[in-house]
């Protein structure tokens, strides 16, 4: 399983590319806009990201027109080799993947909400299709059972489209998408710093510290 930063800030995406542990970026219209309030432009912050990161780097499109689209996409991919063009799932969107895919630039079908969305961009070619988890669970519905069911609706049929996890919002989404057999969870990096922790590993190694200090070192081999 992959595990994406769904994040555009500099700082966060380093810390955790510094933990080995990231494979790739998801950004959005609202995560870019945070970073370049009286900070820096569009461009200069893609760049970076994209030589900060080696793996694929979503970067989403504004247009809602198919050739807008594209347009835009082809502009994306200009960035850098491991651009991924993000694509709204709408039927502008299933036009725009297709002829992007006969470009072999890879895309994300972003804000997908049924197993129905899930089959209709995977036929229309999408990389990666990007159910948004914790976007249903605010409405009350179960956003894990419907990627279990992207997952059996895609496997009965060997759908090449990857399962990207969006809209993450605590550990146990992500733990259950690898259980699931998602292939990519992306997370704020807040929810990434949790997947390390546990109290149980705090409190083991303070005590095996504790113990170590008691020793008279002299008598160490070393
Ligand atoms: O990048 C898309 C998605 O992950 C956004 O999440 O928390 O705004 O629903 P959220």
């Amino acid at each position: 399983m992959k595990f994406f930063l769904d994040t555009a800030n500099i700082k966060e995406i380093e810390e955790g590319v510094s933990w080995g542990c990231v494979d790739g970026v998801t950004t959005n219209p609202t995560l870019i806009s945070k970073e370049l309030v009286g900070k820096t432009d569009f461009k200069t912050l893609v760049k970076k990201i994209l030589t900060i990161v080696e793996g694929p780097v979503s970067l989403e499109v504004t247009s809602i027109t198919a050739d807008g689209m594209v347009e835009e996409g082809k502009k994306l991919k200009k960035l850098g080799n491991n651009v991924v063009v993000k694509i709204p799932t709408t039927i502008e969107g299933l036009k725009a993947l297709k002829v992007l895919k006969s470009l072999n630039i890879k895309t994300n079908a972003t804000l997908v909400f049924s197993v129905n969305q899930a089959l209709m961009v995977a036929k229309a070619g999408a990389t990666y299709a990007s159910p948004f988890v914790g976007r249903l669970d605010d409405i009350s519905e179960d956003g894990m059972s419907l990627i279990e069911d992207i997952r059996e609706a895609y496997d009965n049929y060997d759908f090449e489209t990857k399962i990207l996890v969006a809209s993450v919002r605590h550990p146990i989404h992500v733990k259950e998408a690898a259980l699931i057999g998602a292939d990519v969870a992306t997370m704020p990096f807040d929810v990434f710093k949790k997947l390390i922790n546990h109290p149980k590993t705090e409190e083991g190694l303070k005590r095996f510290l504790e113990d170590w200090a008691k020793i008279d070192k002299s008598k160490l081999m070393f």
